[in-house]
């Protein structure tokens, strides 16, 4: 067969490797992507192309196809983008069952030598994540980012179904919500600012305007512990409704818990294979255990402390080894948490406050609890705590003009992710993580 020498280089692909997988053999594509992979069988030489949305194999022929596609597919390094172009066929051995037989083949940007070899990344622990710009082609890497974006998608579904309102909240400001320990200051034209720890007390003064708010924004902690679980900027779900108690606020918490891992388990069961990755799915209602039985737990694995300090992450670890799904722990000593939560009528050295722990060692995923609605507790306890009363007063203020009983949580994005996909480090879950030791890329 004589074949012409060149082809005009496509301007636009007619499908996206995922639609092309999902052609009935035949048909004509052209699809733009990067080479994954190249191999050669026989006189066959072979791609695989992915795009994002999916991996295709392409198979090219030397008499089938133009001198310079002929040429460029030779040509073409792993992460060279290229578009091609081609007929389906049917190919049981093929990743997706399908092949594309190429008829014309384009580099439109040559990669130079792909950096990322087993052995650099053997010689240095941090390597992967300098590289973190490149790296996150792999493949793990992106399911592990298209699993985080169902887990986002789930939660603003299930809030906006529940009839909760967005809102936005500012990053700068000046309270600390979590304690002032993991504040970072910056200069805001000589005056003392933060980045904001949580939005909640931007929700709290929403929910009288809206009744039932979330918010998806990023956190800041400078947290000064090197642990698997912490990040010094992540992302964060909150929601806070109005005439709601905290039983009303776990509630919404394992439905939406539970809406999540449905999203997941129905759109992303490829990406959690890619992982190695399955999870039992969270029925509800979610199983409780007080703060003294986590306690117990912990004591008995060797980790003991005191009643009023806050779970040491190691006994926290061991006591969520315990379980296979996610689950709470309720009753919080006041000593261990912040200074807005309300407690209980009975007993003011607990607080009407829970934390939801994932399964398996994962640990924490979010924390909630019911707020102090009258302004003249909430005053005392700003008091005895020494916070300093100017930068609440706003907060305050709004205790003053019809503050009902209200609750709301927040759960990190890269903890849920973290657990869902069954990582060690919770930097993996995000695209360009920050650490203590970590700012760039
Ligand atoms: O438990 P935290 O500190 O609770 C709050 O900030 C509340 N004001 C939220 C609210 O009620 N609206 O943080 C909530 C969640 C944690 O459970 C955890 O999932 C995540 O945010 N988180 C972190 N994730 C990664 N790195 C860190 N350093 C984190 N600190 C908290
Ligand atoms: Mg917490």
């Amino acid at each position: 067969m004589t074949v012409q020498e060149s082809l005009p280089t496509p301007k636009t692909r007619s499908h996206t490797v995922a639609q092309a997988l999902a052609e009935t053999p035949g048909t004509s594509v052209t699809i733009m992507g990067w080479v994954a992979t190249k191999s050669s069988i026989g006189g066959i030489k072979f791609a695989t192309i992915r795009d994002g949305s999916g991996y295709i194999q392409v198979a090219c022929k030397k008499d089938r196809v133009p001198q310079q596609s002929f040429a460029d597919f030779e040509k073409a390094t792993r992460e060279s983008a290229v578009a091609v172009e081609g007929i389906l066929r049917e190919d049981k051995r093929a990743p997706g069952g399908k092949e594309i037989s190429v008829s014309g083949f384009w580099i439109l940007s040559l990669a130079e030598d792909w950096p990322i070899t087993r052995s650099a990344v053997k010689s240095s622990s941090s390597f992967l994540y300098d590289k973190r710009h490149l790296a996150i082609r792999g493949r793990k890497a992106s399911a592990v980012i298209r699993i985080r974006a169902e887990i986002v998608y789930a939660a603003f579904d299930h809030f906006v179904k529940n009839g909760f309102t967005l809102i936005s909240a500012p990053s700068i400001v000046q309270n600390a919500v979590e304690g002032g320990s993991t504040l970072f200051e910056i200069n805001y034209f000589s005056r003392k600012a933060y980045l904001s720890q949580s939005a909640q007390l931007y929700e709290e003064a929403a929910l009288a305007a809206l009744g039932k708010v979330f918010i998806y924004q990023p956190a800041f902690r400078a947290e000064k512990s090197k642990t698997s679980k912490h990040l010094t900027e992540f992302w964060m779900i909150e929601a806070e409704q109005a005439f709601a108690d905290q039983d009303d606020n776990m509630r919404l918490q394992e439905n939406l818990v539970k809406s999540m891992a449905e999203r997941v388990m129905a759109n992303r069961l490829e990406d959690l294979k890619t992982l190695g990755r399955s999870f039992k799915f969270p029925e509800v209602p979610f199983p409780r255990i007080t703060y003294e039985e986590a306690r117990e737990i912990s004591t008995k694995k060797g980790v003991p402390f005191e009643w009023g300090e806050d779970l040491p992450t190691e006994g926290e670890r061991f006591v969520s080894k315990e379980f296979e799904v996610p689950f709470f722990i309720t009753g919080y000593p006041l000593t261990a948490r912040s200074f807005y939560h309300m407690t209980e009528e009975t007993n003011d050295k607990v607080t009407k406050s829970a934390d939801l722990i994932a399964p398996e060692g994962y640990g924490e995923i979010a924390t909630g609890g019911q707020r102090i609605h009258d302004y003249r507790q909430l005053m005392e306890r700003i008091q005895k705590q020494d916070l300093p009363t100017e930068s609440f007063e706003w907060y305050l203020e709004l205790r003053k003009y019809g503050m009902p009983e209200h609750s709301g949580f927040g759960i990190g994005a890269e903890r849920t992710t973290r657990w869902m996909c069954g990582l060690k480090h919770i930097r993996a879950t995000s695209l360009f993580p920050r650490t203590i030791n970590r700012v760039s890329p």
